[in-house]
């Protein structure tokens, strides 16, 4: 009895697991991007676009005024929104000059890091000299991404990066996005 009880339980939350993934859907619902220090970064463009209801995309250009860049670090911040967004689960510093070259990254880093990589030119180590671009991420794409790795609650959330060159907090993006 108790064995069939548990495998009960097994079979629902597996079940329940399932459907909850299957029906996930992620739609990004903002960006922004502001740059804090001028003479170092400047955001070119920053905006969402929906194409047509079932497709739309993010892109970002930065301007990067002080090249070669050899010394990045970003703090992201997962918040979810409440009264107002309240920070949620994950808030890290990443260098981002060792991070790909790490053998084991940072999983949680990872994670994010895989949504942007195939629209950014930021998929390589240190130094960086030229201008950073995310072309026209969209949102199906990261769908699959999403649900499988790392389910999350359904609400709204927003994914803050603080851009720190040489430990100065030099621009801030954040993604906005709804899981329902
Ligand atoms: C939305 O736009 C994309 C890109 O132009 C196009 O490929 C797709 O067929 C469109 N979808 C609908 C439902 O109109
Ligand atoms: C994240 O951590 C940094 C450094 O510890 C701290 O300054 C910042 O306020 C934290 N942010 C959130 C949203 O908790």
């Amino acid at each position: 009895m108790a064995i069939k009880l548990s495998l009960f339980f097994v079979f629902l939350i597996f079940f329940t697991y399932y459907f909850t993934e299957v029906y996930s859907l992620v739609e990004f619902t903002n960006v922004q991007c502001e740059s804090l220090d001028k003479d170092f970064a400047l955001f070119e463009y920053c905006f969402l676009k929906s194409v047509n209801r079932s497709y739309k995309y993010v892109s970002v250009k930065v301007k990067l005024l002080k090249l070669p860049i050899t010394k990045i670090k970003v703090q992201f911040a997962l918040y979810k929104r409440a009264n107002g967004y309240l920070p949620f689960l994950y808030n890290m510093t990443v260098d981002a000059c060792r991070f790909l070259k790490t053998p084991n990254p940072n999983p949680i880093a990872l994670y994010f890091y895989n949504f942007f990589k195939d629209y950014s030119n930021i998929n390589h180590t240190c130094p960086y000299n030229h201008d950073v671009v995310l072309d026209k991420m969209p949102y199906h794409s990261i769908n699959t991404k999403v649900t499988k790795i790392l389910p999350f609650p359904e609400g709204k959330y927003m994914l803050e990066g603080h851009w720190i060159a040489y430990d100065i907090n030099r621009a801030i993006t954040k993604f906005y996005w709804s899981l329902t």
